[in-house]
């Protein structure tokens, strides 16, 4: 192997074996052990924070100084201030308590919501959690910090495809932007190459251009794909990233410059043809990808694509609260190369729940049935302390190495039984959303997954024990990959699964 090559593999292990991953679930009322206090002290360690003075601490330090504070020396400093004042709120845990208050009717304070490593603020837990001043909306740290987002994208497009996208659809959701203080928001303003403009009471209510000289690249075109949720929670924010798409279509600039203008031209200048902001119709959320593909009704991947559409077609502008322009989204979706999502916590990643896929892979899917092409997808890693962009594939690869097949992950499952199996076969689940929306899912992936869960006999007993139910989803949902061809599995291994599922529905029907 060429040293180059060594090079490149030692970083992709460093990589998998760094990654924060959760290892268990939460117990409600019940504070964290000393290990996981330790890890979590150690994951808010590695994080400049500018706004208090901190800097990160050198990860070769970080596990050493971190158990010496632990145990009770004291080390001086803002930082070692703030792990002190972190690790006495995680001792006490008033959940229960003020679960109990809550059900008798009595007022719960509001704190922020977050991760832990991302605010720590958010502490303690057991508290309602408040949302944001959308006028607030993006910050002025979360327009600085998309700066870098943004040039890690495109720059990663470039690398990937040889030139800069034109239209880049992205997904915006509501609870990421209330912890990020409108990183995404933030991006999307960036990509078109406008500054939030603040008023005299600091409210964020237009937008300014910034110059093409300063952008030193072309305004790229942005469909903003909306939750429900940030529907809701965002309307002036809404209404100003709509206010932008108008600001830059208007503006005097070369189509090879200005790709908003460019298209809005190429449409004939009509009024409709600047609309960019798109969600479900009022009062209604989500995508339904999800149910479609996990409870399998579907059987073209156009379907998936076209459900994604009649959901979400809904134009959002000032004085415009969501009208049905189906036609005008599929107009827009026909133009995007690229989909785009941010990842904002260590807790929840791509494969954890089910509205990853169906928010970003159901808008690939989208896309690619109105090009007829599959667009990259990329996600932003904001767990790397700087700007990481990742394909999508690459992303469940990580994903899948540290968490679904990590013997840490997976062992920190099992100690909670029958939740603990249910939660390794969700993420089965999930992955298998990833090959149904975006053939995001190499071959290896179910290989190495029905080796460790089904083929291991003293495994699959486990499971079986703990949690029959969704041993056997385990076990279908896999056969479904192979049925799908997403997965070509041996036969010999497809045989074995087969067996493994009828063994088990004796078993559930009580025939065995
Ligand atoms: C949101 O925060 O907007 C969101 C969260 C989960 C699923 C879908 C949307
Ligand atoms: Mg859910």
């Amino acid at each position: 192997m060429s040293d180059a090559v060594v090079l490149k593999l030692l970083d992709q292990l460093l990589e998998i074996e760094q990654r924060l991953i959760p290892t268990g679930l939460h117990v409600f009322g019940q504070p964290p052990e000393k290990r996981e206090i330790a890890g979590l002290l150690r994951a808010v360690a590695s994080f400049d924070r500018p706004e208090r003075g901190i800097r990160a601490l050198p990860e070769a330090e970080a596990r050493g100084a971190i158990e010496r504070f632990l145990a009770g020396e004291d080390i001086p400093g803002p930082l070692f201030e703030l792990l002190g004042r972190i690790r006495d709120q995680l001792a006490v845990n008033h959940e229960l308590d003020a679960l109990v208050r809550a059900l008798r009717g009595e007022y719960i304070e509001p704190g922020p919501g977050a991760d832990i490593i991302q605010n720590p603020a958010i502490l303690p837990t057991g508290r309602n959690t408040h949302a944001i001043n959308p006028y607030g909306v993006p910050s002025q740290l979360a327009f600085d910090k998309a700066e870098a987002a943004v040039a890690a994208l495109l720059a990663r497009r470039v690398r990937d495809s040889g030139r800069l996208p034109e239209t880049i659809a992205m997904v915006l959701w509501g609870m990421d932007n209330i912890k990020t203080h409108g990183e995404g928001v933030a991006q999307a303003l960036r990509l078109l190459g406008v500054a939030p403009r603040r008023d005299a009471m600091n409210r964020v209510v237009d937008v300014d251009p910034l110059p093409l000289e300063r952008l030193g690249r072309p305004r790229i075109d942005v469909v903003m794909m909306l939750s429900g949720i940030f529907r809701d929670l965002f309307g002036p924010t809404m209404e100003l990233l709509d206010k932008a798409v108008r600001t830059v279509a208007a503006l005097d600039e070369p189509p090879e410059v200005n790709f908003v203008r460019k298209h809005v031209w190429e449409q004939g200048n009509v009024a409709d043809a600047v609309l960019r902001v798109f969600s479900n119709a009022a009062g209604n959320y989500g995508t339904n990808v999800n149910f479609m593909v996990l409870q399998g009704q579907w059987s073209r991947p156009e379907e998936v694509g076209d459900l994604f559409i009649r959901r979400k077609c809904f134009a959002y502008a000032r004085g415009m609260g969501g009208r049905q322009a189906q036609a005008l989204l599929q107009r827009a979706l026909a133009r995007v190369e690229v989909t785009y999502q941010n990842l904002d916590s260590a807790e929840i990643g791509v494969t954890d729940v089910d509205h990853y896929f169906e928010y970003l892979g159901g808008l690939t899917r989208a896309v690619e049935k109105e090009t007829g092409r599959r667009p990259e997808a990329y996600l932003n890693d904001s767990l790397a302390p700087k700007a990481k962009i990742r394909s999508l594939a690459e992303l469940v690869a990580l994903e899948t190495r540290t968490k679904t097949l990590n013997p840490k992950w997976y062992g920190g499952m099992l100690k909670h039984g029958y939740s603990g199996v249910a939660e390794i076969e969700h993420h089965v689940a999930n992955t298998f959303g990833w090959s149904a929306t975006a053939d995001a899912v190499d071959g290896w992936i179910y290989d190495e997954i029905a080796g460790t869960f089904m083929l291991d006999q003293s495994m699959l007993e486990r499971l079986r024990s703990l949690n029959p139910h969704a041993t056997r989803e385990l076990a279908a949902r896999l056969l479904e990959a192979q049925g799908r061809g997403f997965w070509d599995a041996p036969e010999p291994v497809a045989n074995r699964l087969r067996e493994v599922l009828g063994n088990l529905e004796d078993q559930l029907e009580g025939v065995a």
